[in-house]
């Protein structure tokens, strides 16, 4: 592929399909970002990305995004207690991305007839595609989508590129490494990181668990690492028997996450993120590394 002129032809795509005022999903992630800043170029002030914070984020998360791309007139929603609200009692892995997926589009309905528009851009990619159509998990953003949709016109400037394609498009973009190189995250964020019902504690949990994970295994350089919530199980610490949550480690090799590896991380690492998880989150109780390829398992739990 050759970005420079993917760029150009995006650019022009996106001139010829969209008329009036656009509204684009920023979520950090490399492909929204890469379509924010074609959207930008093709319609200055016609485009108003949004980042929704839907308190399904990373750790600080939110934050760096708004400073990151205030300079495109970022819109900021707050809506951690409606999603929250919308996944009470939600368990199954597919509910709960059609909740996420509705949830967002009602969001960005609501800025769209703020802004007066009625085009939404959004930044599905190949894969994206590919898993929904074929079953294996609805997208967020492709099979995830409400049937009843305000919007009357979609645009998916990345829809026929994979994921390494983007980022080469991103650093031709002189997009930060910060964002280019930003390790994958599941749309629908932690709620398909906790196996089971959302909870705020629940949320709170796999967050700090996330952040170490990351921080341990940044200089391995992993296609993706997180932890994910699978269940409860029995633990002792000091002198208490404590009914603790079970936090899975995950880190894998992939080329574009149709397949995966579990990584090899030496021993002392693992022991880090375990000695660090049990010690400075109080309520996990055991942590275990996942070894299995993709397929069988899939990168994420749920
Ligand atoms: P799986 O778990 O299917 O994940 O092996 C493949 C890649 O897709 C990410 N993923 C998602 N991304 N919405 C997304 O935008 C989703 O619902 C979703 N589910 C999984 C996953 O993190 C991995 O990079």
């Amino acid at each position: 592929m050759n970005a420079e002129r993917f760029i150009e032809n995006a650019i022009a795509e996106i001139k010829r399909d969209i008329k009036g005022r656009a509204i684009i999903g920023l979520s950090g992630g490399v492909d929204s970002s890469v379509c924010a800043m074609l959207a930008h170029r093709a319609l200055g002030d016609r485009l108003v990305p949004v980042y929704v914070d839907s308190g399904l984020m990373r750790q600080s998360e939110s934050d760096r995004i708004e400073e990151l791309f205030k300079d495109l007139g970022l819109v900021r929603v707050n809506a951690q207690d409606r999603f929250l609200e919308a996944l009470k009692g939600v368990v199954d892995p597919e509910e709960k991305r059609m909740v996420v997926g509705e949830t967002f589009i009602r969001v960005f309905e609501e800025e769209a007839r703020r802004i007066g528009g009625d085009c939404l851009i959004q930044g599905t990619i190949y894969p994206d595609r590919i898993e929904s159509d074929g079953g294996i998990k609805a997208h967020h953003n492709v099979g995830g989508l409400p049937s009843r949709i305000e919007f009357k016109n979609i645009v998916e400037p990345l829809r026929d590129l994979y994921k390494d394609e983007v980022r080469q498009v991103a650093r031709a973009l002189s997009l930060s490494p910060e964002i280019s190189e930003r390790m994958p995250f599941p749309g629908p964020g932690l709620s398909v990181r906790i196996v089971g019902e959302v909870t705020r504690d629940k949320l709170d949990v796999v967050r700090k668990a996330n952040a170490i994970v990351e921080e341990e295994v940044e200089e391995f350089s992993p296609w993706q690492a997180f932890a994910a919530i699978l269940g409860m199980a029995t633990g002792v610490k000091g002198d208490n028997r404590v009914y603790g949550y079970v936090v899975a480690v995950r880190a894998v090799t992939s080329r574009d996450a149709m397949t995966a590896e579990a990584m090899e991380l030496p021993w002392q690492v693992l022991r880090r993120i375990s000695g660090r998880i049990t010690g400075e989150i109080p309520t996990v109780s055991r942590v275990v590394y996942d070894l299995t390829p993709k397929p069988p398992g899939t990168i994420e739990f749920e």
